[in-house]
């Protein structure tokens, strides 16, 4: 005896589309937000080299004066981040974003933060397999030293309310384990 199948004409269709959306949706918000968001969206990759890891005596004090002469030009100096710092200007690159808890510096773990600020963000995401993204985030491996890079970084955290600091923690477990 024949079974007959019921299908549900244009499901798969309608599902497709759907999940077509969805992406588009995913990769306009990446564009929108900025270079680092882009790497929610690439498959997993250990990133050559390792992931950097913060020496646990990297000092908020030292980071803060560093961070006013280096990073306050474009980033502001309560870490506020430039006006409208979701909208690309008209060259089609991004103002710097703010670093306090308003922003999403603390979606991302050690390893791609220190690697943003030494490489620049063009280099740090080419690293991780992303190309020709256009970044206004100049690198600072020859301006600053590893431990001056992580002692900016941990003046960065310490403005952040404890919550923000536990789930910036997490991200940068995760980026171990995943190798980037
Ligand atoms: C000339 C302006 C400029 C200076 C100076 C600058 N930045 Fe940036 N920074 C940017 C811009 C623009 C972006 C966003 C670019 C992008 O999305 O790739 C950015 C992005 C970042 C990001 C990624 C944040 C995120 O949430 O995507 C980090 C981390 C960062 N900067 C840290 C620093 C630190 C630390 C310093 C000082 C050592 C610094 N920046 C100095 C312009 C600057």
């Amino acid at each position: 005896m024949k079974r007959q199948v019921r299908r549900r004409p244009g499901a798969k269709p309608i599902v497709l589309a759907a999940l077509g959306a969805g992406l588009a949706g995913l990769v306009l918000l990446a564009a929108g937000q900025g270079g680092l968001l882009r790497l929610l969206l690439r498959p997993p990759a250990a990133v050559a080299g390792g992931t950097p890891v913060m020496p646990p005596d990297s000092s908020p004090e030292r980071g803060r004066v560093l961070y006013a002469e280096n990073c306050a030009s474009c980033h502001g100096a309560r870490l506020e981040g430039q006006e409208d710092w979701q909208t690309p200007g008209p060259d089609g690159i991004l103002p710097a974003p703010p670093h306090d808890a308003a922003g999403h510096t603390w979606h991302h773990g050690d390893g791609i933060l220190f690697d943003y600020v030494s490489l620049g963000g063009a280099r740090a995401l080419e690293k991780r397999g992303i190309a020709g993204f256009r970044s206004g985030m100049p690198g600072f491996s020859a301006a600053l030293t590893e431990q001056e890079i992580w002692d900016i970084l941990a003046y960065i955290k310490s403005n952040w309310p404890e919550r923000i600091r536990a789930l910036q923690a997490s991200q940068t477990e995760a980026e171990r384990e995943r190798g980037d």
